[in-house]
């Protein structure tokens, strides 16, 4: 089928390619005249494991190309993935001016009937609009219009292997054909028809992933329901954290305890310095937002989100106890990005933790292994070196902002020798505490025995 991509950012790139090297002929587009010509010339502009080569397969297979005409791209597809950002206002509630601006592009663009299909995540009720306002900007007669909501279930890191092997396919729609439409474009992947490029010789045997049919409000609250509910675990984690200080518990063997109840299962119950990224903030803000406007008080979420909050001024307490005075004082920080196995620094807890160091007086080196082009961007104030050894060069203390797990197999008896005094304290509980006590460390993390 021909497929257009509005948006190449995380979500459209991964889809673009992803939907590419099923079979499809997608053509992809962007505001962004750079990304786009970067795109043509063999270049990705984001860090996501496997997509370079899987952009390289499907430019090498002609199945994919990249254009900065949206008109060119929207007259391509018979469907239309929109996957431009929806980033909160100050209120909480989603920009959607990105779609509306899609939408009057496809309406004016169009000479045929297309399948236009929100991907970015949105509340519930955005496809009602977006049909509405395809409807009001259409000028072409020609042109019909039929939307669906498929919802990404994409982990930054993992995205292409979320894409091939997802745990399921939402769709929301008005009618059978849309469904059927959709399930034409998935069923290579429905069918597992594909080279998956993240295994190699071949993919593992598994379950055909279900594809969920269902109207287009509940795919859009499925989408939020799910975010905003892992964002949930997560806070969840990091209160028993704070009991586990007062109490004398182990955070870590609690939820790990916990974890073995497939009722409540062991994934998303890491405490630390909390939720970041371009999702989950964002999601909650907007699904708390959506539930207010029509007069359900989300409490839950605003509980997960405040907990969320204070992860950085929690983690600032345990640096001032440690270090008492932050001016002048050398912090080494290892990790920039908002999780292990992304360039992504949007929301990132680590970002913040730097931020509120500079602005505190103190000298901070920093490494990540993928982040730190964005970062240097982001705060130029800081000092960027090239690995986690010079980050720790005459270092007053090391923090651990970012769960990268090359952090783990660092040599960290030699980690010790360098820093001017042998103090860690570990935002992600990323380290062993009786192994770093064992070296002659001060080791710090939440929710464990100091
Ligand atoms: C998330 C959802 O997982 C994905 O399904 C959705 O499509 C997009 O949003 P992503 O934002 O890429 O994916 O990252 P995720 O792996 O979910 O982690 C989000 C944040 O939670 C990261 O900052 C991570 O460090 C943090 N996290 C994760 C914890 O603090 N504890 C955990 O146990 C797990």
């Amino acid at each position: 089928m021909r497929i257009s991509v509005i948006g190449c950012g995380y979500v459209g790139l991964v889809t673009g390619a992803c939907l590419a090297e099923t079979g499809h002929e997608v053509v992809c587009t962007d505001v962004d005249a750079e990304r786009i010509s970067a795109l043509r010339a063999g270049r990705v502009p984001i860090y996501e494991q496997h997509l370079d080569k899987l952009l390289e397969s499907a430019r090498g297979a002609g199945h994919i190309s990249f254009t900065e005409d949206a008109g060119e791209a929207i007259r391509a597809g018979d469907a239309i993935f929109i996957c431009v950002g929806t980033p909160p206002k100050e209120s909480g509630e989603a920009d959607l001016s990105a779609i509306d601006n899609v939408a009057r592009q496809i309406a004016a663009e169009a000479r045929s009937p297309k399948l236009v299909i929100e991907k970015s995540t949105v509340p519930a009720r955005t496809g009602l609009e977006l049909k509405r306002a395809l409807g009001h900007y259409s000028r072409n007669g020609a042109a019909t219009f039929r939307v669906a909501s498929n919802p990404e279930f994409l982990r930054e890191g993992t995205a292409i292997v979320d894409f091939f092997h997802p745990d399921r396919i939402v769709v929301g729609v008005e009618d059978e054909p849309a469904a059927e439409q959709l399930r034409e474009i998935y069923r290579p992947i429905l069918e597992r028809r594909f080279h998956c490029p993240v295994h190699e010789p071949a993919c593992p045997e598994g379950p055909h992933p279900p594809f969920l049919v269902t109207t287009i409000n509940s795919a859009e609250l499925i989408k939020h329901a799910s975010n905003s509910f892992l964002a949930l675990k997560i806070s969840y984690a990091n209160v028993i954290a704070d009991l586990c200080e007062k109490l004398g518990g182990d955070v870590e063997e609690v939820t790990r305890a916990m974890g073995l109840d497939p009722r409540i299962g062991s994934q998303f119950l890491r405490a630390g310095l909390g939720f970041g990224g371009f999702c989950f903030p964002k999601d909650i803000q907007a699904f708390i937002h959506l539930a207010d406007s029509v007069g359900v008080d989300f409490g839950l979420l605003k509980a997960a989100e405040c907990v969320n909050k204070q992860r950085i001024d929690s983690f600032f307490e345990k640096i001032r106890k440690a270090l008492w005075v932050l001016k002048s004082k050398r912090v080494a920080v290892l990790g920039l990005a908002f999780k292990a196995y992304t360039d992504d620094i949007r929301f990132s807890p680590a970002l913040e933790v730097v931020k509120r160091l500079l602005e505190e007086g103190a000298e901070v080196r920093a490494f990540d292994p993928e982040a730190m082009a964005r970062a240097e961007k982001a705060l130029p104030k800081a000092t960027y070196v090239r690995d986690a050894y010079q980050a720790a060069e005459d270092g007053d203390a090391l923090l651990v902002c970012t769960e990268w797990p090359e952090f783990r197999q660092l040599d960290w008896e030699h980690m010790g020798e360098l820093l001017a005094r042998r103090l860690v304290i570990d935002g992600k509980n990323l380290l062993d505490p009786a192994r770093m006590r064992a070296l002659g460390f001060e080791y710090h993390c939440f929710g464990r025995a100091e």
